[in-house]
């Protein structure tokens, strides 16, 4: 697939099971077929305007020197560093103004440490899909197949089978790019692909950003739950969305 000028996104199948080959094919065919194009401010700060999102890149002419060339991949075991570095410098900005900088290095080392990916990135309920922007990794989401974990959840939660986004990060100078959305679509092609009726995820009820970028890709809050980050618990809302 040839990459759109402001957006060109390449989508490789994450490595997971239960696809028949029918729907293999179909799905290679229809990521193959799909531009992803985002016009925005690309390297741009926090404060950005945000971007819009298509699919027909073709239908977009190029603005300027703003643009923004990611490729979505699913990611190897190789790539446990990089991605333990993006996850270090992006897990702060999703937790309330009031977590401690020990709680958030405490958990950094105990769940986000390239360590730790190397286990999730060999398990086989997870998958971990990757931004690369110029060969840096920019983003990337995990996805955990499967019951929720947690009774309460698995309650609230009402689409079966489902899928967690477990995380969901992009690195500031993406915020506001459509680089989030472009990951987000990724997550549904392949969720699709796995035959899963639904998606949910856990967010900070003090995240509005992430709660507004949930919403406008179709998630509704279903419930409550919380969340421990080093000695504190933070409280986070359930949202689902159906595929
Ligand atoms: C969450 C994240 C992936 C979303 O990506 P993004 O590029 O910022 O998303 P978008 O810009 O497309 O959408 C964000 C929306 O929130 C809005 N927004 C920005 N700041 C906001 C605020 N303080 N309160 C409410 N809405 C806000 C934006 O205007 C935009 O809505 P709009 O498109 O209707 O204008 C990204 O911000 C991120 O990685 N954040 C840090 C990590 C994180 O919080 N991850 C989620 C963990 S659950």
């Amino acid at each position: 697939m040839t990459p759109h000028p402001r957006l060109g996104l390449s989508l490789v199948r994450p490595p997971f099971a239960r696809i028949d080959f029918h729907r293999l094919f179909k799905w290679k065919h229809r990521v193959r077929s799909v531009s992803h194009a985002a016009q925005g401010v690309g390297d741009c700060g926090e404060d950005a305007t945000a971007g819009q999102y298509a699919h027909n890149g073709e239908e977009h002419e190029r603005r300027g020197d703003s643009t923004v060339t990611v490729e979505i991949n699913s990611a190897g075991i190789w790539d446990s560093e990089a991605i333990a570095d993006v996850a270090a410098a992006t897990f702060p900005l999703a937790c309330p103004p009031g977590a401690t900088q020990d709680d958030i290095a405490t958990f950094i080392d105990d769940v986000l440490s390239a360590e730790r990916f190397s286990e999730y990135l060999t398990d086989p309920c997870r998958t971990v899909l990757k931004v690369t922007h110029q060969g840096a990794i920019v983003g990337y989401a995990m996805l955990i197949d499967g019951e929720p974990a947690d009774p309460e959840v698995a309650r609230t939660v009402s689409l079966r089978p489902v899928t967690e986004i477990s995380k969901l990060y992009v690195l500031p100078g993406n915020h506001g790019t459509g680089v989030a959305s472009a990951l987000m679509d990724a997550i549904v092609e392949r969720a699709l692909a796995a035959d899963c009726a639904g998606l949910w995820l856990g967010v900070n009820q003090e995240n509005l950003r992430a709660q507004r970028f949930y919403q406008k890709h179709g998630f509704e809050t279903v419930g409550t739950k919380t969340f421990l980050v080093g000695s504190q618990l933070h409280h986070d809302f359930v949202m689902q969305r159906a595929l």
